[in-house]
């Protein structure tokens, strides 16, 4: 069957790489192109007549429309996705650096923080700043530290924001990032009043959380976490995401882990710890190969229980769809592009796990304007950091789906100009997905591609 806007002769590219996978007993070819991400599979049978060009005229179609063939002038599809964003429309306000806990991979220990509170004309520039960036929607998300240590300050932010916000067509979102030890029944109503997302960190089931999640006294911090979770989702305030960090203290037993978020009912984020702050001191964070197993007994157990893990969603996007829009798999990431950080100081960093680290510092928001920070020649450079300034990077065939986070490169060898320092895992992550999808798919299905 022909489509009318089918063109009969596509060309082959050749500047495409091929995987060889061995599944349940069949040989498959993944031709990939790694730049953009993009690949396609074929049997034994069907690779050789790609190897020919021989395949059919629908087979070649669906290959220009992936960007793995070219039209019969020589030219690609033109695929039309909106380019990373150049300026940020979220901003991490660490209202405060206080925390009551001390977690053993935070990497909020990196600078020299006494506990500060943020003064209310750095929220006032901040809040000011960021409407005047060009997004139409802008979203501050309150950190810290433990931002629950600063309740004043935070209904003041939100007080402010709320009264600015009339001067400016914008669209206003809240959100928090809580350790939710300290839920309080005046956070329950300042949260209800400004509409405030929750986000929590969480690191599964009680010894797992007590093992990494710690007072100063080095107390595990699970008994108040529960009630606190429990506190909101009886106030109609279930967080909408928790972050649970793996490491350590919890990547043995990750299919527990899954059952007690499903339990109770919330969708979680599963990441190994970055390199940065007391991570460095504490090792905390995944040695090769265990973020990969840890990953795997979660996908299956997720699917298992239909919870919604969204790092696995995160990676399947990328791996099987063309879009990436999640800043932290993605060349350049985000970054002093859709983020930056601002302490209670008024001194801006570009993503999170940089705060209070000098060599990153874009400017104080007292003196210095988002836009002038934005065009700093050293900004500039880290914004626009692809997979070819990077040597691991920009010879592997997943750089186009992936992405190496800055602080934690930084963290772990000095330099931005690094691969992950979770690249093995990564890379073993991919491989994964795309076997998966070839079992699912093509073995399942007993179709020829
Ligand atoms: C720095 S905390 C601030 C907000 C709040 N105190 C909390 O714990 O949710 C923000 C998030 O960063 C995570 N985090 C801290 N250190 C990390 C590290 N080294 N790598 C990755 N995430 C980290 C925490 O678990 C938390 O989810
Ligand atoms: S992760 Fe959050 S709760 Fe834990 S020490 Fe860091 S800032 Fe405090
Ligand atoms: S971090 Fe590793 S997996 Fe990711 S693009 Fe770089 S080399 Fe590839
Ligand atoms: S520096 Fe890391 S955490 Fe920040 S946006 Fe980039 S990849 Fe994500």
């Amino acid at each position: 069957m022909r489509t009318p806007w089918m063109n009969s002769s596509y060309k082959k590219r050749n500047d495409l790489s091929v995987l060889k996978r061995f599944i349940e007993g069949h040989i498959y070819y993944v031709i990939l192109r790694p730049d953009t991400g993009a690949w396609a599979v074929f049997n034994e049978k069907n690779y050789k007549k790609y190897l020919d060009w021989t395949i059919n005229e629908i087979e070649k179609e669906a290959l220009y429309f992936r960007g793995l063939a070219y039209d019969d002038s020589g030219k690609e599809v033109d695929m039309d996705f909106p380019p990373p964003a150049d300026s940020p429309s979220v901003a991490i306000v660490n209202i405060t650096t206080k925390c009551n806990l001390r977690c053993k991979y935070c990497f909020v220990n990196c600078g020299s923080f006494v506990g500060e509170d943020m003064t209310e004309d750095v929220m006032n520039r901040t809040i000011d700043e960021m409407f005047s960036m060009p997004s139409k929607t802008i979203t501050f998300e309150l950190q810290g530290g433990e931002p629950l240590c600063n309740l004043d300050g935070m209904e003041r932010f939100l007080q402010i924001a709320e009264e600015k916000k009339k001067a400016y067509d914008k669209i206003v979102k809240y959100r928090i990032m809580t350790n939710a030890t300290l839920i309080s029944d005046r956070f329950i109503s300042l949260a209800k009043k400004y509409n405030i997302n929750m986000g929590v960190s969480v690191d599964g089931p009680e010894e797992m959380t007590n093992n990494a999640r710690v007072d100063a006294n080095g107390k595990g911090c699970f008994d108040k976490v529960d009630e606190g979770l429990n506190k909101l989702i009886s106030n109609n305030l279930t967080p909408d995401g928790a972050v649970c960090t793996i490491g350590q203290h919890n990547f043995k037993d990750t299919y527990r882990i899954v059952d007690y978020f499903h339990s109770k009912d919330i969708a979680f984020k599963p990441r190994p710890a970055n390199y940065s702050g007391r991570e460095l001191e504490e090792h905390m964070t995944t040695k090769k190969g265990e973020w990969f197993s840890a990953f795997k007994e979660m996908y299956y157990h997720s699917k298992e229980l239909g919870t919604i893990n969204f790092a696995i969603h995160i990676f399947e996007e990328n791996v099987y769809g063309p879009i990436r829009d999640y800043i932290c798999l993605r060349y350049p990431c985000g970054a002093a592009r859709e983020i930056i950080t601002i302490n209670p100081d008024g001194t801006v960093y570009p993503c999170d796990g940089f705060k209070g680290n000098s060599t990153f510092l874009m400017g104080n928001i007292l003196t210095e304007s988002i836009d002038d920070m934005m065009h700093k020649e050293w900004v500039i450079k880290l914004k626009d950091r692809t997979a070819k300034d990077i040597d691991k990077c920009s010879k592997c065939l997943f750089r186009g789906m992936c992405c190496s986070c800055c602080y934690s490169a930084f963290g772990a060898f000095g330099t931005v100009y690094r691969e992950d320092p979770h690249c093995y895992d990564m890379q073993k992550i991919f491989l994964f997905l795309i076997d998966e999808w070839i079992k699912n798919n093509v073995l399942k299905e007993n179709e020829e591609v």
